[in-house]
């Protein structure tokens, strides 16, 4: 069982300047959130209560003031600094502690995932051993992602926003791994870019036949937070299911209270906290 997660909310954020000059990318809101809160339902989904976050340096402050730790949701929560975007694989570098000797979890916190059969896969994959398992969907524009081609359940190749094309499933921000990933990780030499880059690290598992890939079908929803368009296509997204059904996606403290995480108490913690708002009144509504 894997019960540890890792979530990469640093990087520049160029791509959405200047609104992320002052703030972090993953502090800006997907409709009535912030970004954060979806990456981080996922791994609460998962059933994962270990969690280290990663955000850039200086702007620790900023996320403690939204999740000052776990408490409130029954879990606990872990911050490191990433001095500058060294890459993804970073993360297990930086998180080699927090890993010890475990399996883990990594989770890109500009990732969003929605789906009815979400929590099942993602607690199946959680299951996992040995190896890496990449989670892929299909996408209109795969040359935007890592991108894999496979054969049934085989992974044939993976490459990075291939200029020609190789396959339409990228591979999502969300990632399994057997703990041998700390030492692979440590492994990489920078690319051209700079980075060290999670295909490299993924292809690792592949050489040595230890790769795995699952797939979120068309029932299941990865959108891109990746640029400003994004960010509002994926707003309006859950805006519209938001309002259409009651339902909040990823509000963490109902996660919680289904998990079985928190009581009541803790809820009223939470509106406490969150003051006057539509978030807290959905508290009030779940937890009476
Ligand atoms: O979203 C899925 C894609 O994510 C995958 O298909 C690609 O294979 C993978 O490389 C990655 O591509 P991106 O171009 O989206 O990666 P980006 O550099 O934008 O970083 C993704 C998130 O991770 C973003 O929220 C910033 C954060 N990050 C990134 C780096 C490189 C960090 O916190 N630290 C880092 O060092």
């Amino acid at each position: 069982m894997i019960k540890k997660g890792i979530i990469l909310a640093g990087g520049k954020g160029t791509r959405m300047s200047p609104l992320t000059k002052a703030v972090n990318k993953q502090l800006l809101p997907i409709y009535d959130k912030p970004l954060i809160f979806y990456p981080l339902s996922v791994l609460m989904l998962a059933k994962i209560r270990d969690i280290l976050i990663i955000v850039n340096k200086g702007q620790l402050n900023q996320y403690k003031k939204i999740i000052p730790n776990g408490n409130n949701l029954g879990i606990k929560i872990t911050y490191l600094e990433q001095s500058y975007p060294k890459g993804l694989p970073d993360a297990f570098i930086l998180g080699e502690k927090f890993i010890g000797k475990e399996n883990v979890s990594l989770i890109l916190g500009d990732n969003f995932f929605y789906g009815q059969n979400l929590t099942k896969q993602l607690e199946k994959n959680t299951k996992l051993k040995k190896g890496a398992r990449i989670i892929l969907h299909k996408v209109n524009k795969p040359e935007l992602y890592g991108v894999a081609k496979i054969n049934k359940n085989k992974v044939l190749k993976i490459q990075e926003k291939p200029k020609k094309f190789l396959s339409d499933l990228a591979i999502t921000g969300l990632y399994f791994f057997d703990n041998k990933v700390v030492r692979y990780a440590k492994e990489l030499k920078p690319s051209k870019r700079g980075e060290i880059e999670i295909v490299d690290l993924i292809n690792k598992y592949k050489k040595n036949k230890n790769l795995s890939a699952d797939i979120i079908g068309r029932g299941g929803a990865w959108l891109d937070t990746g640029s400003i368009e994004d960010f509002y296509k994926t707003s309006a997204f859950v805006s519209a299911i938001e309002n259409r059904q009651g339902f909040k996606i990823a509000c963490l403290e109902e996660i919680a209270l289904n998990n079985g995480w928190i009581k009541k108490l803790e809820i009223q913690n939470a509106i406490n906290f969150y003051g006057n708002c539509d978030y807290s009144n959905y508290l009030k509504r779940i937890s009476r």
